[in-house]
């Protein structure tokens, strides 16, 4: 199981939207994906798919066991709830989610894929769920405020956590060109000051159907597949599964989730 996780520094960049149709995207290509809605204590994955789960993290933390956790969320794709409105969620200890880590460890070998959706920012538990994924995708959006937050957090996952490669999606820009513009000045930035490898990875352009399916509580890649946002979000599972396939034959085995229990610099 390849774990990625989808972050920003900045609020409202897409990262729901991205997770949820990768999701989508990944499950049509025959993978098998679990999302853990680590937005905790604010989750909203099941909005975007239109399910009401009956448990969440909170249940799993008080016993309850994983599998009766899970909620099918589509054809292939499950999801860990992050609970909304619930405080004890939002304030969980490094402790509490290390246990939510293993017992997610423990069904590994069902998926192919853990999509983590964080919070925005530099809160403990959004650096902690970015710090054990395989690959970090970080959204930038041209907004000056996505820009010096992207930054900030890229910052602190390499000071705290040692997070070494960032993987950069340009999302909300006009189009790919601006997307990759984007990406370069941002690379021009960070590298003046970070010893950190930042990959481009795609530019998701700013798609009002995209908007609108998300309203309707629908999902671009499975509503208008030729929509350019869900052309991009499909090019981008392609090149997720790709590259994995690469990863696997070169290491002889997919990503491991011993990951999950890499030794931390911070203070997870
Ligand atoms: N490529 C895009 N084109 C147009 N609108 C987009 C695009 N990506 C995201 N949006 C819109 O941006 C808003 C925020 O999206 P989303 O909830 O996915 O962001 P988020 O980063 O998860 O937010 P939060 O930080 O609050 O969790 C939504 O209205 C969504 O429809
Ligand atoms: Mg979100």
């Amino acid at each position: 199981m390849k774990i990625i996780s989808i972050t920003s520094g900045k609020g409202g960049v897409g990262k729901t939207s991205v997770a949820c149709n990768m999701a989508v995207g990944l499950s049509k290509m025959g993978k098998k994906v679990l999302i853990l809605d680590g937005d905790l204590g604010m989750a909203n994955v099941d909005i975007f798919f239109g399910i009401h789960p009956k448990k969440t993290v909170h249940d799993l933390l008080n016993g309850v066991p994983l599998k009766d956790c899970l909620t099918a969320a589509a054809p292939n794709i499950d999801m860990l709830a992050g609970g909304s409105g619930l405080y004890e969620v939002s304030q969980m200890n490094a402790f509490q989610r290390r246990e939510v880590l293993a017992h997610i460890s423990e069904v590994s070998f069902i998926y192919d894929y853990l999509l983590i959706d964080t919070s925005p920012g530099l809160h403990d538990h959004v650096l902690h769920l970015n710090s054990v994924a395989d690959e970090c995708m970080v959204l930038l959006t041209a907004d000056p405020s996505s820009f010096t937050d992207s930054y900030a957090l890229i910052k602190v996952l390499h000071q705290k956590y040692r997070v070494q490669k960032f993987s950069i999606i340009c999302n909300q820009v006009q189009d790919e060109k601006a997307g990759e513009q984007l990406f370069v000045k941002f690379a021009d930035v960070v590298q003046q000051f970070l010893p950190v490898r930042l990959n481009y990875k795609k530019t998701i352009p700013f798609d009002s159907q995209l908007k609108l399916s998300n309203q309707l509580q629908r999902l671009i890649i499975r509503q208008d597949a030729k929509a350019v946002s869900a052309q991009a979000l499909s090019s981008l599972c392609r090149d997720v599964v790709s590259q994995n396939n690469t990863a696997a034959s070169v290491a002889g085995t997919a990503q491991g989730f011993e990951s999950l229990f890499r030794p931390a610099s911070g203070h997870a």
